[in-house]
C-alpha cells in the first residue's frame, strides 16, 4: 500500500481549494473524476511545448506532437497489460468506443438468427449500439438478469451464452449497483462458445488493476474523464487478430493508405481507425493520469474506497426511510451508493443537497431497462473515489438524515 495520505492527496487536487468551491463534497465520481494538477499541467505542457498536428507534419514540433500521443498509446498499453501498443485505439469516450465495436465488428460478423448477449444492468452505451446491430441484422438480443435482492447475476444465468452467441456484451462494474461481474469467467464461457467479449471498463478501470490478457477480453472500452484524465478522451482495447480484420470506423484524414477518385485503401491498425485529428493532448493526459494512478496505487484506491463505502453504508442503514438498492454487502459496492428516501423524489434529493454543497447523481443514470427491472425508475446515487474524506461521508450522513424533514415530513 502506498504510504501517500488523504491530505497530499487532496492537495493534488486543485478544484478542491479553490474559493468556488469551498466545502464542496463532491460524490459523483461515477458520472466523472476531478483531475489533478499533473494531468493539468500535462496539457498545458503539451500546448506549451509540443503543439502541432500529429501524424502528419514533416517538421520536428509535429514530431514531438506525434511522440507525445504515441508514447500515451504505449502508457495505456501497459496500464491495462496489453501485450501491444497498437492494440489501443483512441477514442472520445466509452460510448464511441462501444459505438465503434457495434459498427464495425458487430455489423460485420452478426447475421440473421445470431444472438448478442447483454446483462440487465448495462449501461445505455452498451446497449443502444447492440440493438442497432440486432435490428439491421435480424439479430437477436439476449439479457442476464441479476438476482433482484443482490444484484448479482446468477450462474444459471450463463447458461444463456450458447453457440447462437456471438457477442457478449457486458460492464465490469456496474454504474448504479456497483456489482463487479466475474468477467473472466464469463469470457471463458464465451470462447468455449464461439463468441467474443466486449467488456466496458468504464467503471472498473479507474478503480481496480484491470489487466486484459488475465480477463482475456477481446475487447474493453473506458472514458479518460471517470479516471483523471481530460474529457473527450477514450479507448478501445481489441485484441490485434481481431482488429486487422475491422472495416474502419469513421472515415477520413489520416486514416487512408491511398485515395483515388473511386476509393481508398486504408493504414495499420490502430490509426486505420482515428479518423481526423487526434486529441493528442487529451491522450497526454490520460497517460498522466495511468502514471499517477499507478503511483496511488490500486491497493491504496480499493483500501480507501471500501472503508469509505462502509462508513457510507453503514450510516444510511441507520437513517430511516433511507433504502439502499442491490447488495447488502457494502464490500460489493465499487464505492457506488445508490438509494431512495420515502416519499422524496431523488431529483429534489439531489438539489436539497446541492443546497448544502452535496454534489450527488439523481434519475436513472443511463441504465433504464435495470430501473425498469427493480422498479426504481429514479434513484439518487453517491459515488466515491480515494481522494473523498470521512468526514465528508459524515457530513453527507448528517444532511441525508435532514431531507424528510426538509421535504416537510415529521418523521
Ligand atoms: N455513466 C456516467 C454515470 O454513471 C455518466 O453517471
Amino acid at each position: 500500500m502506498s504510504s501517500v495520505s488523504i491530505n497530499e492527496i487532496r492537495k493534488d487536487f486543485p478544484i478542491f481549494s479553490v474559493k468556488e468551491n469551498e466545502c464542496l463534497v463532491y460524490f459523483d465520481s461515477a458520472a466523472t473524476s476531478q483531475r489533478p494538477q499533473c494531468v493539468i499541467d500535462a496539457v498545458a505542457d503539451f500546448y506549451k511545448r509540443n503543439n502541432a498536428n500529429p501524424l502528419r507534419g514533416l517538421y520536428d514540433l509535429s514530431q514531438r506532437a506525434t511522440d507525445d500521443y504515441e508514447s500515451s498509446r504505449a502508457a495505456v498499453a501497459k496500464f491495462i497489460n496489453a501485450k501491444r501498443t497498437e492494440e489501443i485505439i483512441f477514442t472520445r469516450n466509452a460510448s464511441e468506443s462501444l459505438n465503434l465495436i457495434a459498427y464495425t465488428y458487430g455489423m460485420q460478423n452478426i447475421n440473421e438468427g445470431d444472438e448478442i448477449i447483454v446483462s440487465i444492468m448495462e449501461h445505455h452505451s452498451n446497449i443502444l449500439p447492440w440493438q442497432m446491430v440486432c435490428n439491421a441484422k435480424k439479430a437477436k438480443l439476449v439479457w442476464l438478469e441479476c438476482d433482484k435482492e443482490t444484484g448479482i447475476i446468477p450462474e444459471s444465468e450463463y447458461s444463456k451464452i450458447t453457440n447462437k452467441t456471438k457477442i457478449v456484451a457486458i460492464t465490469y462494474v456496474s454504474n448504479v449497483l456497483g456489482t463487479q461481474n466475474p468477467v473472466k469467467q464469463i469470457a471463458e464461457i464465451a470462447h468455449k462458445n464461439g463468441a467474443v467479449i466486449v467488456v466496458d471498463g468504464a467503471q472498473a478501470v479507474p478503480h481496480m488493476k484491470v489487466d486484459v490478457q488475465d480477463i482475456d477480453a477481446d475487447f474493453l472500452v473506458f472514458s479518460g474523464h471517470k479516471m483523471l484524465a481530460p474529457m473527450g478522451i477514450g479507448a478501445v482495447y481489441g485484441k490485434i487478430e481481431i482488429l486487422e480484420k475491422m472495416n474502419p470506423f469513421l472515415r477520413g484524414g489520416e486514416m487512408i493508405e491511398y485515395v483515388t477518385r473511386d476509393g481508398a485503401t486504408f493504414t495499420e491498425v490502430p490509426h486505420k481507425f482515428e479518423a481526423g485529428t487526434v486529441n493528442a493532448s487529451g491522450a497526454v493526459g490520460l497517460k498522466a493520469a495511468c502514471e499517477y494512478l499507478s503511483k496511488i496505487g490500486f491497493d491504496y484506491i480499493h483500501e480507501t474506497e471500501q472503508s469509505l463505502t462502509k462508513l457510507l453504508f453503514d450510516g444510511m442503514k441507520k437513517i430511516p426511510h433511507v433504502h439502499l438498492i442491490g447488495n447488502p454487502d457494502y464490500s460489493k459496492h465499487s464505492g457506488i451508493v445508490t438509494f431512495t428516501i420515502d416519499d422524496v423524489h431523488p431529483h429534489d434529493i439531489a438539489s436539497l443537497l446541492d443546497s448544502e454543497k452535496i454534489a450527488i447523481r439523481a434519475g436513472h443514470h443511463c441504465a433504464q431497462p435495470l430501473g425498469s427491472y427493480l422498479n426504481v425508475p429514479a434513484t439518487a446515487r453517491a459515488s466515491l473515489y480515494f481522494y473523498n474524506t470521512e468526514d465528508e461521508v459524515k457530513i453527507f450522513l448528517e444532511k441525508i438524515a435532514k431531507i424528510r424533514s426538509w421535504s416537510g415530513y415529521k418523521d
